[in-house]
């Protein structure tokens, strides 16, 4: 099977290497004509995982490209995927299938939303990779991915699809409750590690960060139980500190892209989280003053 890639990032070429791995084609949609020219240099990628490195030849091209797309991966940052989408929308064949697989809310919903005729897959996913250099991709921990139909069309075939190209991979019924729960975890250590510029775990030593992460929390458990998703059967505090401690070395995203003047996913996250607070007559605080401290802690410069 053909399949596109649209975001040949970390995430993007982890799932490039899979497909490939299970006999499929893949062609990479690189964001500029610079990206296509630095990787027409060297016409591969390499994923190093436990040690192994492997070398995968994908096909790259551009979004302006003709052929039709009939398997669509989605692996942009959340902030850009609608662009992202929209710039390859014409090439859709009628019969696409099309995932998305970024952390944050909205675009999602938005494309399903604004593309009703279309199959339309979401995902989350628990995988990590870096770039040691550029194309040379190091897989930092394997993690499991849950994906679930949000378009009203499609069936059960595509789950059986990808199941084959990753034996973690699991499909849930209620993806959106799937993309709550990230977002909730997300909500409660995103933001601080980066205002506080630290790792996950050290959210957990100090009194004034974990009074910040349960102010946070206990905002998200009640907008979520307002809003009637069930986050977890204990309280987001709880599920969040496990997490910080499990991941305590880890840098987060937004602490790096905070930390590396890049823009981050804050308004798909935490911005999606006040947004949906405003359906309910809950005040959140502290979610809003993270929100804001991020928007206005840097420039970004790579709009
Ligand atoms: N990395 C991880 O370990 C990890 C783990 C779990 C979840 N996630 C989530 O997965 C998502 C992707 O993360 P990532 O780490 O893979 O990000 P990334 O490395 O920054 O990759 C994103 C890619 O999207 C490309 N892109 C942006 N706009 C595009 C466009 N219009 N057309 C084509 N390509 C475009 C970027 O290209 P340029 O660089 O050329 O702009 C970049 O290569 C995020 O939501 C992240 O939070 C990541």
């Amino acid at each position: 099977m053909q399949w596109h890639i649209l975001g040949a990032g970390a995430i993007g070429l982890l799932w490039a290497a899979k497909l490939q791995r299970a006999g499929h084609r893949v062609t990479l949609i690189l964001s500029g004509p610079q990206k296509l020219n630095q990787y027409n240099e060297i016409e591969h990628f390499s994923v190093t995982s436990e040690g192994l490195t492997d070398r995968f030849n994908a096909d790259a091209e551009l979004a302006e490209h003709t052929v039709p797309i009939h398997h669509l991966l989605i692996t942009t940052k959340s902030f850009a995927a609608v662009d992202a989408f929209n710039s390859i929308r014409h090439r859709l064949a009628g019969n696409a299938r099309i995932l998305l697989l970024h952390n944050g809310m909205g675009p999602q919903q938005q494309l399903v939303d604004e593309n009703p005729q279309l199959e339309i897959w979401a995902g989350s996913t628990t995988d990590g990779a870096y770039f040691e250099s550029p194309w040379n991709l190091v897989r930092a921990g394997i993690g499991d991915t849950q994906i679930g139909r949000l378009s009203e069309y499609g069936d059960e075939q595509f789950f059986e699809e990808m199941a084959s190209v990753d034996g973690k991979l699991t499909m849930t019924t209620d993806i959106n409750t799937v993309l709550w729960r990230k977002l909730a975890i997300n909500c409660a250590i995103n933001p601080l590690t980066a205002l506080y510029d630290c790792r996950n775990g050290e959210l957990l030593k100090y009194t004034d960060r974990r009074a910040a992460m349960a102010q946070i929390c206990k905002e998200v458990d009640s907008v979520a139980n307002a809003l009637g998703i069930t986050l977890f059967d204990r309280k987001l505090m709880e599920q969040a500190w496990d997490v910080a401690e499990l991941t305590g070395r880890n840098h987060s995203s937004m602490q790096q892209d905070v930390s590396h003047n890049r823009t981050t996913e804050i308004e798909t996250i935490t911005g999606f989280f006040c947004k949906a607070a405003k359906q309910t007559s809950i005040p959140v605080p502290a979610n809003q003053l993270v929100l804001e401290a991020i928007r206005n802690i840097n420039e970004p410069d790579d709009y």
